[in-house]
């Protein structure tokens, strides 16, 4: 099949073939990472701009990263030296870019929906990186290539999201992506922070993280996200962590094999206790190295797709 699309916004949209071709571009991708020379042309003459309207370690970085090894040219957005600190909006600031020949934005924005809003109103193609509580398309994107590459196969797999699923934007890409592509998915965090649209996910809920976790293959690992929390949803972190943080004892009724991911950033001894995030550190770098293949893969899909890249 052929990809079709100028903007990658989120999984919701893209069907079970189009993440499919995503993924097995990605391996394409990760075999050119793992050259002497880590460089192909394919973006030769393309400025792709990174407007980021909230902090990111990985997905900036990877972004960044991706880019050059596609041999675009890359315009970095600084927020507090742009003139959003003087009032200028989204959509003029975005226009600007446009107009400086920006042919594709990635854009990170507090606002869910953003990415939608220029993709309507621009000529660039748009890759979300992140709105808000909504959709992280690239990040979803690369759990699925890492637990491809680990167990291979989606389909059949017991996979467990747990946490702050209300607020997550990772949970609710891979949510969609998982179940498009095969895969038991349970959720399970406090019943205040498991969002309503769940009931029509096609997922099984948990609150209890011991029943959630027997015989997972996987295990994904959210953080909490206190920036995004406008009440007090648990009582305190120290019983949230009592409750649906992960240790070596509960980890002992998943599968023997499980994977535990988590997409970065750790709070340590909060989500995961720290003898656990060490054990998993090989896959969360793994889930970060596997993020410049698959954004290398999204970039070459989009400018495939032939239109203004
Ligand atoms: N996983 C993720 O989105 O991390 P950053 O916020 O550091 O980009």
């Amino acid at each position: 099949m052929t990809f079709q699309r100028k903007h990658i916004l989120g999984l919701e949209e893209l069907t079970a073939e189009e993440i499919t071709l995503v993924l097995d571009t990605a391996e394409s991708m990760k075999e050119v990472s793992e050259r002497d020379v880590k460089k192909v042309p394919a973006l030769r003459g393309v400025t792709v701009c990174n407007l980021f309207y909230e902090p990111s370690t990985r997905t900036r970085s990877s972004f960044e990263i991706a880019e050059k090894r596609l041999s675009a040219d890359v315009l970095n957005f600084t927020l507090s030296h742009s003139s959003v600190t003087k009032g200028e909006t989204l959509l003029d600031t975005a226009r600007n870019l446009e107009a400086m020949g920006a042919g594709v934005i990635v854009i990170r924005h507090p606002m869910s929906g953003a990415p939608w809003l220029l993709a309507k109103e621009l000529d660039s193609s748009i890759i979300n990186a992140g709105d808000g509580s909504h959709e992280h398309p690239s990040q979803a994107l690369l759990d699925l290539f890492t637990i491809r590459e680990i167990k291979g196969r989606i389909k059949g797999l017991k996979v467990v999201i747990v946490g702050d699923i209300l607020h997550s934007r990772v949970a609710r890409s891979n949510i969609w992506g998982l179940v498009k592509l095969g895969a038991e998915v349970r959720v399970v965090g406090p019943p205040t922070l498991i969002p309503k649209y769940i009931e029509n996910a096609k997922v099984r809920t948990f609150y209890n993280l011991d029943d959630a976790i027997e015989g997972a293959d996987v295990i994904i690992m959210l953080r909490i996200q206190m920036e995004r929390q406008e009440s007090v949803y648990f009582p305190s972190l120290r019983e949230y962590s009592r409750f649906y943080g992960l240790t070596r004892e509960k980890l002992k009724r998943a599968s023997e094999d499980v994977t535990v991911m988590h997409p970065g950033p750790i709070n340590r001894g909060i989500e995961l206790s720290s003898d656990i995030a060490d054990d998993a550190g090989s896959v969360i770098l793994a889930q970060v190295s596997n993020g410049i293949a698959v954004r290398m893969a999204m970039f070459y899909l989009v400018a495939s797709a032939g239109r203004n890249v």
